[in-house]
């Protein structure tokens, strides 16, 4: 930053000789070129502008000792990590701005898209991975292994396969402008804050920041009792407001750019300020004044159910509404796009847009828990475009759930994004090899909120699969097209075979993988039991959310309000979110309720069967490693989605007592 400051303009020539390269074993999107010796004259001495450089030399497509002439230009007017990539130049504000400009370059390059004249502002300022990493090394909802963060609380001491492991994450995160990690399970350990853990949350952030990556870290509101032995974890007594200041200070010494707190406070158990009888605001406030001095954030979230609503969707807006203006301008409310818990769709949460006086953050799954974990293809962009592109009408039309988080209608002093990672330890870090796309599209999706999935899909596979052997038209043709066409359909595939038309969490307990419409033992809260969500009797089925209702439909801001309490206006996608409907209720193409319903858990499973046969015909330009991979996957999906159809279909037809269409495939399970 200092270097960049004192000179305006830096020039550096880079000459590139070339070297093989081969892969190694956690290669992701950004393909390696063969390595270059590069002379560089520059004065510049930052680490992040040397991560740059060095990304150039790895990356930079040249022709054979081709000589790259690049200027590295302060520019003020480019909004904190921006960029400006024009006629050999790479124009930025920060070091930041410099190492993302340098990404997309490369990306573009590979992608074989024009590098001149861009201009890139990131939508969010913390674009952030939660990892739900536990310090034993497990992974909550993880399906790629271990933590690549922690091994157990005995086993702290950091080797060099671990700093090379975070090296590299730190270069993938930084490739799609990923800025932020939360590295520990928001079901926190009270044992993260302890002084020997923190010695390795120094060590990670050394290497992550490098690399223009703040480390975060997940806090267990009860820590001062628990870890500090207090009496109480009360945030307005004096000595607990000590111990986080005394833990603060700590933390800053050991990382002093440490990003800030992540709090689960008051859901599914965990402790919070409400044990204390206060309230969010004086739980989130009190930390965010002890980091406010350092630049520290608190990202509150809003993830709070109990099993006294009559309706789980309604408790969010419920609880946090009433604070609307009372948190520190350094809280963050983060929000899941839903107003559940990550269904294979939802409509958003209504707190979007609604709290006009506090930042609000949207957070985002990767690991699909509930979307077939690493046994299926579920490519998640679309879910997060549809989600951030949902109009909320809270500040006219136009004010979607992107534009009510980024700053552009609110003002907000921070703004943010969060994604629930999908890493592990595995070998091709996500538990499946497409599955990387979904940490790719998240990290571009947070950079640039306007991104189309069909682009994000577009590059992905171009950086990965893209072989220059191959005659470039005949791999558009061949491979792009039916696999991005493959991809895109992928996550409402799982939607139609698994709850289609608005149904939501009626999955198999606790693991949520497979079909549980059925799941009520006498003694379970009915909160967690499927019958609560898809209310299915003889009269029909849905979750009548309507004034008539649970009046959810009231938490969002009209049109909406008007449009989703009547089902004839309500999109056929939300439809049983919103209503209970009878079985004989005629539907969009004309069929009755029941018949409809058959029909999308039908189209899923041949969703997933043409899956199958758009990937058999690609064999010849993948590898014969990550073709069998897939190949397998989709058969797994195949059987699975058949499962997810035949049970819920047989289950829903107790109540309905009406015949599957005689066009569908019967049932094959029972
Ligand atoms: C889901 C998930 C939990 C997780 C929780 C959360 O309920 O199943 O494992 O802890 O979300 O987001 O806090």
């Amino acid at each position: 930053m200092k270097i960049i400051r004192s000179t305006s303009v830096i020039l550096l020539i880079i000459f590139l000789a070339i070297k093989g390269y081969g892969n190694d074993a956690h290669e992701l999107w950004l393909k390696k070129q063969p390595a270059k010796s590069v002379v560089i004259s520059s004065n510049n001495k930052s680490v992040i502008v040397n991560n740059a450089i060095e990304a150039l030399k790895n990356g930079w497509q040249g022709e054979n000792n081709a000589r790259l002439k690049l200027r590295i230009v302060k520019d003020k007017a480019i909004n904190n990590d921006g960029f400006k990539l024009d006629n050999n130049q790479i124009k930025a504000n920060t070091p930041s701005g410099i190492l993302y400009g340098v990404y997309e370059l490369l990306r573009r390059q590979q992608t074989g898209e024009n590098t001149n004249s861009i201009l890139s502002n990131p939508s969010y300022q913390n674009r952030i991975l939660n990892h739900w990493d536990n310090l034993d090394g497990s992974v909550e909802r993880g399906y790629a292994g271990n933590s690549i963060f922690w091994r157990g609380e005995k086993d702290l001491a950091v080797t060099a396969n671990d700093l090379e492991l975070w090296k590299q994450y730190a270069i993938a995160n930084a490739s799609i402008g990923i800025n932020g990690s939360a590295i520990n399970n928001v079901n926190a350990s009270p044992k993260m804050l302890s002084s020997a853990v923190l010695q390795r949350v120094k060590s990670i952030a050394d290497v992550l920041r490098p690399f223009g990556i703040k480390t975060y870290l997940s806090v267990n509101f009860a820590s001062p009792a628990v870890l500090g032995g207090l009496k109480t974890s009360d945030p307005l007594n004096a000595d607990v407001i000590k111990w986080w200041k005394a833990k603060a200070d700590e933390i800053y010494k050991l990382v002093p750019d440490f990003g800030g707190f992540l709090v689960k406070a008051n859901s599914e158990g965990e402790p919070g300020p409400q044990d204390f009888g206060r309230n969010h605001a004086d739980g989130a406030n009190m930390m965010a004044d002890i980091l406010k001095p350092y630049g520290g954030i608190v990202m509150w979230r809003a993830f709070v159910y109990s099993p006294s609503n009559k309706d789980r969707a309604l408790q969010a807006y419920l609880e946090f509404m009433p604070f609307d203006g009372k948190f520190r301008d350094n809280v963050i409310i983060q929000v899941k796009n839903g107003p559940i818990d990550f269904q294979p769709r939802e409509p958003f949460s209504a707190l979007f847009g609604a709290m006009k006086k506090t930042s609000v953050m949207p957070e985002f799954q990767i690991t699909q828990e509930y979307l077939g974990h690493s046994n299926q293809l579920a490519f998640l962009a679309p879910m997060w475009e549809e989600t951030l592109n949902s109009d909320t009408y809270q500040n006219g039309e136009g004010s979607t759930v992107a534009k009510v988080t980024n700053g552009s209608i609110y003002n907000q002093k921070y703004t943010a994004i969060a994604g629930v990672a999908n890493i592990g330890l595995d070998s091709n870090w996500c538990g499946y090899n497409f599955a990387q796309a979904n940490w790719y599209a998240y990290g571009r999706l947070a950079w640039n909120d306007k991104l189309k999935s069909s682009q994000i899909a577009d590059e992905w596979l171009k950086l990965t699969f893209k072989s220059e052997k191959e005659n470039a038209d005949n791999w558009t043709v061949g491979f792009l097209e039916p696999v991005k066409k493959m991809m895109l359909e992928s996550r409402e595939a799982v939607v139609n075979y698994s709850m289609p038309l608005g149904l939501h969490h009626i999955f198999a307990a606790h693991h949520h993988y497979g079909p549980g419409p059925w799941w009520a033992p006498k003694n379970a809260r009915p909160d967690w039991t499927p019958p609560y969500y898809h209310q299915a009797d003889s009269t029909g089925l849905g979750f009548n959310r309507t004034k008539t209702g649970s009046n959810a439909v009231s938490q969002y801001h009209e049109p909406l309000t008007s449009q989703l309490n009547n089902a004839a206006t309500t999109p056929e996608i939300y439809l049983l979110w919103f209503h209970h409907l009878s079985w004989d209720y005629k539907t969009k193409s004309g069929r009755k309720l029941w018949d409809e319903l058959c029909y999308s858990y039908d189209k899923g499973v041949n969703q997933v069967r043409d899956f199958q046969k758009t990937w058999d015909k690609i064999e010849n330009y993948v590898d014969s490693t990550s073709f069998v991979e897939m190949q397998k996957l989709l058969k797994h999906q195949a059987f699975d989605a058949k499962v997810y159809s035949d049970a819920c279909v047989m289950y829903f037809q107790q109540f309905s007592k009406r015949p599957i269409p005689f066009e569908l495939e019967r049932p094959v399970y029972n």
